[in-house]
């Protein structure tokens, strides 16, 4: 039986007094029958692993540098984060393979940089709405897990997979439960061909998932918790997320 895990991405948003009443807020709605993870922008992780210190909620990051370290001006290690607690990275979201053109190798590389550290990659895959309109949805997820499970290999069962497509993200338009199963079962199928764990590794859902419709979408029989951005700012409203994975 996989638990399910919830993971708030707050994006760029964020100010030191404000985090922590949110945090304060998430904290305060325990027990959560599932894991729960907040990924915040780096300046605040020495802030949060304060707080979440010996907590149930784990810290994660964002994004992380492809390489160990060097001359990589603007980029943060993946050892780095693992020294400020982060057990989780988000790695792939699509709005870094569009702003800053991250390639499919790229994504994969920050994987494998997370793991050799000990940092859970969550890695997002999705396609846009045209690539769905025109039919390449599964040409598109197919393409982007490959590049991941080759260049991870046999570990490529440590990892979390978030299916997002790019047209739910930030839009209010969420795919349908059977819409977002269909592709986690095709992710998860892909998996079983390279892992014997696939049927243990989390597959998240993320796009405008709300209270209102995380129960079921998280009731879907390969979807195991969710990626969420704006929903994840309000305490209120991610508490409820996090109810609804249980
Ligand atoms: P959203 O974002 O929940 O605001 O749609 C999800 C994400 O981008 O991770």
């Amino acid at each position: 039986m996989r638990r399910k895990l919830v993971v708030g991405n707050w994006k760029m948003h964020g100010k030191r007094e404000a985090n922590t009443s949110l945090i304060e807020g998430i904290l305060n709605g325990r027990p959560f029958a599932c894991d729960v993870v907040v990924c915040a922008p780096f300046p605040f992780l020495g802030d949060l692993v304060a707080i979440l210190e010996g907590q149930d909620v784990a810290l994660g990051a964002q994004d992380c540098s492809a390489h160990e370290q060097g001359a990589h001006t603007g980029e943060v290690s993946a050892s780095m984060l693992a020294e400020f607690g982060c057990r989780y990275v988000i790695v792939g979201h699509s709005e870094r393979r569009a702003d800053h053109h991250e390639s499919h190798k790229i994504v994969a590389d920050k994987g494998k940089a997370a793991l050799a550290e000990g940092v859970t990659p969550i890695v997002c895959v999705g396609e846009t709405l045209a690539q769905r309109e025109a039919g390449q949805t599964e040409a598109v997820i197919t393409c982007q897990l490959s590049a991941v499970t080759h260049t991870l290999a046999q570990h490529i069962d440590r990892v979390v997979i978030a299916y997002e497509p790019v047209w739910a993200i930030g839009t209010g338009k969420t795919a349908t439960p059977a819409q977002a199963q269909a592709v986690h079962a095709l992710l998860r199928a892909q998996l079983a061909a390279v892992t014997p764990h696939a049927s243990e590794m989390r597959l998240l859902y993320g796009g405008s998932v709300t209270a209102d419709n995380a129960r079921t979408l998280f009731s879907q029989p390969d979807i195991d918790g969710g990626l969420i951005g704006g929903a994840s700012l309000k305490a209120s409203e991610f508490v409820a997320i996090c109810k609804a994975g249980a």
